[in-house]
């Protein structure tokens, strides 16, 4: 199988680059494993090009804004719809689409009084196609892989990559493999690969195990890797930045709040800020800040402990299975972007993310335990006086509440914690449980249930 180039068919040529995030080295194709062929450190896709273009930030922005009224398969993803900024394709039926993007803006006004925010936002990528923020990248990704001639995509995953994986590859006749850490991750996204068709191997390892045996299958075998390490995916997963300012009128909010896991969504979303920045579109960037579980937080001990200069890797364990990561693979990408924008990194605690989920839920909205981590964070920035009440923030959650409805029966029901936490820890749970009633069908027994519950 050929290196993946920016002339393999169905690819404009000179429209983009891979380049070196260490050694700067710049080239038109890249080998299997993503990594830079004199260095070995990770490729980012860069457009030489763009300032050519003539095009403005003013054109760009009714381009695009335009095509929210247009019908073609191509404009109707909340991804494509944004092409200018993406690597181009000779052909519009070329790309791989289920519709992802395109998800709501909405306000929290009981999570604004909780934090004293009045201005605050989830974007809520959990309404994709598949259920999770994953899909943006993925029909980038898929697209590409299916233009340089690949039969076979692969992935290591927590779940979300590998349910996306499974059906932008089912979608695009290709078939997939995923490597999920066995017992580790929630039914519902191993049923999803199931269900698109994926051979779904569960390894006897962690997510790190997994992505470690996946880079050297990659250089043994014709299949192409679809983890956030391939640079294609954090192109698509740009595009959540962009739709998010254009749902502000392309105002910039002071803080975007991501959470941090192999920290492919946080460098996706910073480069797409400075690149928004670079073209004109935005006149201030916003803060950039990645909040990871306690048990998971190799970035925030990265960034402490090394000043960012050498990743230190974590046993990795949190009941936010999706962020359960010790040995983030885009580390480097995240830690310059937070730097560039001038954001925080913080960690939160199982019983804090409980919490924050709980109070999500509350808000008629839902996510799943790792999105949690963006208001769990926020209360913690909001203390320490980085972000103020007077401003705008906007927290990203990135995965459906019915990706892992264990955790939420067991919070319900008092589970959660049962032998792990201290019970005066998580008694300030009590309030948010709303444990599932039998009764006996009677009006009786449903009329006192009701009353019981307006006191
Ligand atoms: N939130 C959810 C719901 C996720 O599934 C993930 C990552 C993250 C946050 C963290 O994003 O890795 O870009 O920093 N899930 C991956 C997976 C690892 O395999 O599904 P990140």
């Amino acid at each position: 199988m050929p290196p993946l180039s920016t002339s393999a068919p169905g690819v404009r040529q000179t429209k983009f680059r891979f380049r070196c995030i260490a050694c700067g080295d710049v080239s038109e194709s890249a080998s299997q494993n993503f990594r830079c062929s004199h260095c070995g450190d990770l490729l980012e896709i860069t457009y030489p090009h763009w300032k050519e273009s003539g095009r403005t930030a003013q054109d760009l922005k009714s381009t695009w804004g335009q095509r929210r009224l247009s019908r073609s398969a191509i404009d109707l993803s909340g991804v494509w719809r944004f092409r200018e900024l993406l690597p181009a394709l000779e052909r519009e039926d070329q790309a791989i689409t289920l519709r992802e993007g395109n998800t709501p803006l909405y306000e929290l006004p009981q999570c604004a009084r909780i934090t004293g925010v009045p201005r605050l936002f989830a974007k809520h990528q959990g309404l994709n196609p598949t259920g999770s923020f994953k899909d943006a990248g993925m029909t980038v990704a898929a697209t590409f892989a299916r233009l340089a001639g690949f039969r076979w995509v692969a992935c290591a995953s927590t779940g979300n990559t590998s349910a996306s994986l499974a059906a932008y590859a089912a979608r695009g006749g290709m078939r997939s493999l995923v490597l999920v850490p066995e017992g580790k991750i929630s039914w519902s996204k191993l049923s999803q690969s199931l269900d698109y068709g994926a051979v779904t191997c569960q390894l006897r390892t962690d997510f790190d195990g997994c992505l470690r045996l996946l880079q050297e299958l990659v250089l043994r075998a014709p299949v192409y890797q679809l983890n956030s390490i391939n640079p294609f995916r954090l192109e698509g997963q740009k595009t959540l930045a962009l739709e998010l300012l254009e749902q502000l009128d392309w105002q910039p909010p002071d803080h975007i709040i991501v959470p941090g896991g192999n920290l492919g969504n946080s460098s996706a979303i910073g480069k797409a800020l400075l690149e928004m920045h670079a073209l004109g579109l935005i006149s201030r960037l916003p803060k950039l800040s990645v909040i990871q579980a306690e048990g998971a937080n190799a970035l925030v001990r990265t960034l402490r402990e090394a000043a960012g200069k050498r990743l230190i890797s974590v046993q990795a364990e949190t009941r936010a299975t999706a962020i359960r990561i010790g040995n983030p693979a885009s580390w480097k990408k995240a830690a310059h972007v937070l730097e560039a924008t001038g954001g925080a990194c913080e960690q939160v605690s199982e019983v804090e993310i409980a919490q924050a989920k709980a109070e999500i839920g509350s808000e008629g909205i839902g996510c799943e335990p790792a999105s949690a981590v963006t208001l769990a964070g926020l209360k913690k920035l909001v203390k320490q006086g980085f972000v103020k009440p007077e401003e705008t923030v906007v927290l990203v959650l990135t995965g459906n509440l019915l990706k892992d409805p264990d955790y939420t029966m067991e919070f319900h029901r008092g589970d959660l914690f049962k032998g792990t936490v201290d019970k005066s820890a998580s008694a300030g749970l009590n309030p948010l449980r709303r444990p599932p009633i039998v009764l006996d069908a009677t009006l009786d027994a449903v009329m006192r249930t009701l009353q019981q519950s307006e006191k």
